[in-house]
């Protein structure tokens, strides 16, 4: 465990940083979100598009985020300060709020899956196999404040255990064991699901081309989907990049995780569309799939329980490793800017968090008022993902691509001891692509 005073911790293994950042990427959205807009918006036609925004842009900005916090070493306030001064450091600040304010709810979610878990063996099955059960039981559930505060909690203080035991002790151990086990499951569940007789008209919607239904729409909401997949713009890959050892080969590593995360997203579909069309169930998307639909579906399956357990536990996984990631973002800001100790800084900030966290979850069961017409969950999610997140990416973009070129380009190629064999595209990526696809997306989603 590092202190602020002693040496910065650093990743033991190239394997423990891949877990931890592919960790990062891989999460709540992958397992929903991807999976309904491809099968919305055309299906293997918007996967295509979705690859190439990844593998050239998404691919791009991580490694921009990389370059800023290996050089740097510092959170990713410090790093602006350090490497690029002047009103710079805002968009480091925008990062730690953003991480902050996106892990108040997205650990009351996290909470979700516990007690999914737990219910999925207890009774869940039951109720989920009549008409309408599903929906009752998940109503009844995010009404019950104190079983959802309780299940918040119980998340944030295992994140806050994670992450007092540091960088290589705390996250890299923990995900190198939580991340094969979610590829286990996630393995597991699609061949129980495209086995089931029925399946073949969920491949079908799910990945059958149909450039009719391409829209602008789609190819916006695949970008923006790939950029949220990718944990980028609020300063995750700068922190976990300031941990990274100074001769590992920073494009590679990129596109393994890139590799993994979009990986884990398709496979997601296969596990959803198959099971969901086999018993002849609407998919729905968000929330509604995952706590209501999916647990119907499983109702239906000899061993439901079973596989309503593991697939919840697959969900906890991919939520947790990315509330990990979150959470690193404002404790490396409180160690490196507040000289905080790492035990002080992850408990302080662990119960702030966790009190931002209580409107979220009392909100979706209406027991607070609404904000402009959304919960408060709901406003939080949106201001975050539509507005802070795209801003922050805009500037990292501009960042490297404008002020700070020489500087990454050295910090990439490892001072000259890789050939970056990219460096063209990446530059104009950066410079012009990145800054305008992600606008588009930015103002496109604003509508609230
Ligand atoms: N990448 C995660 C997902 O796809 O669910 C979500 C996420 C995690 C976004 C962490 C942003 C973040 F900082």
């Amino acid at each position: 465990m590092e202190s602020n005073s002693g040496k910065r911790d650093q990743w033991g293994s190239k394997f423990g940083f891949i877990m931890a950042a592919a960790g990062s990427a891989i999460g709540l959205g992958n397992v929903w979100r991807f999976p309904y807009i491809t099968g919305k918006y055309g299906g293997g036609a918007l996967v295509v598009i979705y690859l190439l925004f990844v593998i050239f842009i998404g691919t791009s900005v991580m490694l921009a985020e990389l370059s800023i916090g290996r050089k740097a070493r510092l959170d990713s306030v410090g790093s602006f300060k350090k490497l690029g001064g002047g009103a710079w450091p805002l968009v480091g600040w925008l990062g730690f709020f953003c991480a902050f304010v996106i892990l108040s709810y997205y650990s009351v979610i996290t909470g979700w899956t516990v007690a999914y878990m737990f219910k999925s063996l207890g009774g869940l099955m039951e109720q989920a196999a009549v008409s309408g059960g599903a929906a009752d039981a998940f109503v009844a559930f995010v009404s019950d404040p104190v079983l959802t505060i309780l299940c918040l909690m119980v998340v944030m203080a295992s994140v806050v255990g994670v992450a007092y035991r540091g960088i290589s002790g705390g996250i890299e151990k923990s995900c190198k064991v939580l991340m094969p086990a979610l590829f286990v499951i996630i393995l597991i569940l699609i061949v129980r699901s495209v086995t089931l007789p029925g399946a073949e008209a969920g491949l079908r919607f799910y990945l059958l081309p149909d450039f009719s239904k391409v829209s602008a729409e789609g190819i916006l909401a695949a970008v923006g989907q790939g950029f949220y997949s990718l944990s980028l713009g609020m300063g995750i890959m700068i922190t976990y990049g300031s941990y990274l050892g100074s001769h590992e080969d920073m494009p590679k590593l990129t596109r393994t995780i890139v590799l993994l995360d979009t990986s884990v997203a398709f496979m997601a579909g296969l596990v959803i569309f198959p099971a969901v069309f086999a018993f002849g169930i609407d998919a729905g998307s968000g929330p509604g799939l995952t706590f209501v639909t999916l647990p119907a579906v499983f109702a239906q399956m000899p061993m439901g329980a079973i596989f309503s357990f593991a697939f919840f536990a697959l969900l906890f996984i991919a939520a947790f490793t990315s509330c990990i990631s979150l959470f690193e973002v404002v404790v490396t800001f409180a160690v490196d800017e507040l000289h905080w100790n790492r035990a002080k800084s992850a408990l302080a900030m662990g119960a702030a968090i966790t009190l931002l966290g209580v409107p979220s979850a009392l909100s979706v069961g209406g027991h607070i008022p609404q904000v402009f017409g959304k919960d408060f969950l709901d406003a939080l999610d949106f201001i975050t993902n539509n507005a802070i997140m795209p801003i922050g990416g805009i500037f990292v973009s501009i960042f490297v691509g404008w002020i700070w070129t020489k500087g990454a380009l050295d910090e990439i190629s490892n001072r000259g001891e890789l050939k970056f064999k990219f460096y063209k595209a990446w530059l104009w990526i950066c410079r012009l692509i990145a800054p305008v696809c992600i606008t588009a997306v930015f103002i496109t989603g604003l509508k609230w």
